[in-house]
């Protein structure tokens, strides 16, 4: 085994996704069962996590899918129950799951006082608790054995700021913000051979912002325009173009890395604008 094969070894590490029939999550995943992993396909209907692991599956991987809600512990725990039945074990634990909603966005033609707090309660719930209250349950099988990695999706909304999408930006501020604050605890309570770290896409075209960002005959909206005019490479990312930059944070090759939020954005996060 070459030294880059060794350092970057994934092969049979059991990685859970949340989320993980997503947009993101489906690239993601993709990569890491090309890479040997054995994943574990958690969203909230039972048909789209089994039909994703089927997709893996055909391609020659391995996988499950598991029906979980981020937002309820009973169903975690009886996720993780039917995980180390299967595999005895989680090497990895990816909070794919979240996502936006219109209330607590503010349009355009609209203010902050215009702002529905039950919408902003829902998107802080499913982007913030919802990484938390796995990494509770998932987390705690690495904890005991003193090793895994941990990783969440951050945003560029997290800062500085993006316009409008207020609850979003403060959900995924708050997913930054305790990445470092959990690599911190891991590492003092648990040891090095927990790692917690995030990937900050920057704008990948998806069903939460396809009308947002292009207009139905593929040209871009004065958003869309006004994202590609502050990232330098010019264009949105393509889903698998994160997979690399996660094999590299869940590998060996990182083990001296924890609590970092990695750009993965074409320069935009670099860039002034100006
Ligand atoms: N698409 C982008 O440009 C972009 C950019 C930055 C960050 N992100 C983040 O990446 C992550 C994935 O985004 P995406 O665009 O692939 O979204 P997506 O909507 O395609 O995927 C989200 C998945 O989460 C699942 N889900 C929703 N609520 C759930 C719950 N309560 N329990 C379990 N599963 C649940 C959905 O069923 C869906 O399969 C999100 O956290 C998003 O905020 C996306």
């Amino acid at each position: 085994m070459s030294y880059i094969e060794q350092i970057f070894k994934l092969q049979g590490k059991v990685v859970l996704i949340t989320g993980g029939a997503g947009v993101l999550a489906t690239a993601i995943g993709d990569g890491l069962a090309a890479a040997g992993c054995k994943l574990v396909i958690l969203d909230l209907e039972l048909e789209r996590a089994e039909n994703r692991a089927q997709e893996i599956s055909n391609k020659g991987g391995e996988a499950i899918g598991l029906a979980a809600n981020v937002l309820e512990e009973d169903s975690l725990e009886k996720a993780r129950e039917a995980v180390l039945a299967k595999y005895g074990g989680i090497d990895a634990l990816i909070n794919g799951a979240g996502g936006n909603m219109p209330g607590a966005t503010i349009g355009p033609d609209q203010t902050f006082f215009d702002l529905k707090i039950d919408a902003l309660r829902k998107v802080m719930d499913l982007n913030f608790i919802g990484s938390v209250l796995p990494t509770m349950v998932f987390g705690k099988v690495m904890a005991d054995k003193k090793s895994g990695s941990i990783l969440n999706i951050s945003s560029m909304a997290a800062g500085p700021v993006i316009t409008r999408v207020m609850g979003y930006s403060a959900s995924k501020a708050g997913i930054s913000n305790f990445t470092q604050w959990l690599a911190t605890e891991m590492a003092q309570k648990f040891g090095e051979g927990i790692r917690v770290n995030a990937i900050a896409p920057g704008f990948f075209i998806g069903e939460q912002n396809r009308r947002l960002l292009t207009n139905e005959d593929g040209s871009f909206t004065p958003r869309g325009q006004d994202v590609i005019r502050k990232t330098p490479m010019g264009r949105f990312g393509e889903a698998d173009e994160l997979s690399g930059a996660v094999m590299y944070l869940l590998s060996d090759a990182a083990k001296f890395v924890t609590g970092v939020v990695l750009p993965i954005d074409g320069g935009f996060s670099a860039f002034s604008g100006v």
